[in-house]
């Protein structure tokens, strides 16, 4: 049976009922394609700032995307984007309590590199550090890196290679030689280990059935794109089937909201309705979506129009729109299809994270889904 980890990480370990995940605070634009003016810019600041307000609010993590260039279009989107390891590493260091999440495109860096970065930052945030593998789907940003993306499912049979050699890495005392069916590495030795035994938490996002079982294999947590409530916990229950029946593991499932909450439901799709529809960058969806549509089998869903105004509204998360009840009737939704947690942006995160702490984090302990 493979080692399940035991660490105390702040998102496996926390007593939450429905754990929660700021995503997207280091590229530009956020999770909101739109060119309303109160979007992340990708400041330093901005980003401390932003995730020490959600440490002091008991939020479980951090999670950052991994870009390398934007989407073109009116504002192109994501093109200021910080590296999200050396980003993690300055976050691990001056935040107390949160998980901070990184992201690997499994082409663009050799695992013995990966496995001593991992460490290093594991070691920085005292064992708070969690890793997202993504396969790689944007074939431009690959392009980048001088070499011709892989055929869909091979890149899952890559990246199994690459966090095999990782694990290895992070458990296995002294020299070994690891040979694998993509990566050689003669005489492979990393210290120090991970603060966390076996190693850091593993989140996989896949949502293809080759992704999800590479989740539900290796990863800890696996995040599901989903167009309902409903289905994403059905997905989620899919999720936990195979990890238990194929590979004899339990796994966390996390869903994807972005919110838009405002003293009134009129004002809250009002809002949306302007950023989406008035300000939306509708070109730059254009270019996101003719690259997503062929490479991520995570991408499909009702109709083109749906899908660009779901991306450019929340970056493909679903909606949580209206007033604080109704946001925290959503998240209950949320919890009750058997969902372990969520990932959470907004056009304006630093005002978003200010409500949450005075509006929904009282609404959600008396819904019994938070306990601070
Ligand atoms: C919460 C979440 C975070 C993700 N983060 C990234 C990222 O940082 N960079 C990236 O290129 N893809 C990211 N993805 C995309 C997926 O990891 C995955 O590669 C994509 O959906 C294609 O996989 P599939 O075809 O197996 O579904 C993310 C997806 C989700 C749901």
């Amino acid at each position: 049976m493979p080692e399940q980890s035991t660490s105390t990480n702040p998102v496996l370990n926390s007593p939450n009922k429905l754990k929660l995940g700021v995503f997207g605070v280091n590229v530009s634009g956020g999770c909101s394609m739109t060119s309303v003016p109160s979007t992340i810019k990708a400041e330093w600041d901005e980003s401390v700032n932003i995730a020490q307000a959600a440490d002091r609010a008991g939020i479980e993590a951090m999670i950052p995307v991994a870009r390398w260039r934007g989407m073109g279009g009116e504002i192109n989107f994501n093109h200021r984007n910080f590296d999200p390891f050396t980003w993690a590493a300055g976050l691990a260091a001056v935040t107390e309590r949160i998980g901070i999440f990184s992201t690997f495109h499994i082409p663009t860096v050799h695992p013995v590199r990966a496995a001593k970065e991992v460490a290093t930052i594991d070691h920085i945030s005292g064992g708070r550090f969690c890793l997202n593998v993504v396969a790689g789907w944007n074939e431009k940003e690959i392009a980048m890196f001088g070499t011709p993306q892989l055929e869909h499912d091979e890149r899952y049979d890559v990246a199994e290679d690459w966090i095999t050699l990782c694990k290895e890495l992070w458990t296995r005392e002294g020299e070994f030689d690891y040979d694998g069916p993509y990566f050689k590495s003669p005489g492979a030795y990393s210290e120090p280990k991970p603060v966390q035994r076996p190693g850091p938490v593993l989140m996989s996002a896949g949502n293809s059935s080759r992704g999800q079982h590479f989740a539900a294999k290796h990863a800890d947590l696996n995040f599901v794109v989903a167009q309902t409530i409903e289905s994403a916990g059905e997905i989620a229950a899919e999720v936990k089937r195979i990890a238990r029946e194929d590979y004899h593991r339990d796994i966390q499932v996390f869903g994807q909201a972005y919110i838009v909450c405002r003293e009134t439901e009129t004002e809250a799709r009002a809002f949306h309705h302007h950023y989406v529809n008035e300000k939306g960058d509708w070109e730059g969806v254009r270019n996101l979506l003719d690259v997503l549509i062929p490479n991520s089998e995570s991408a499909l869903g009702d109709g083109w129009e749906a899908m660009a105004a779901n991306l450019i509204a929340g970056y493909g998360a679903l909606p949580l729109i209206g007033t604080a009840d109704q946001v925290v009737e959503g998240m209950q939704a949320f919890s009750d299809a058997g969902i372990d947690g969520i990932t959470l942006s907004w056009v304006d995160y630093a005002s978003g994270l200010a409500h949450f702490e005075k509006e929904l984090l009282p609404r959600m302990i008396e819904a019994g889904l938070r306990e601070r």
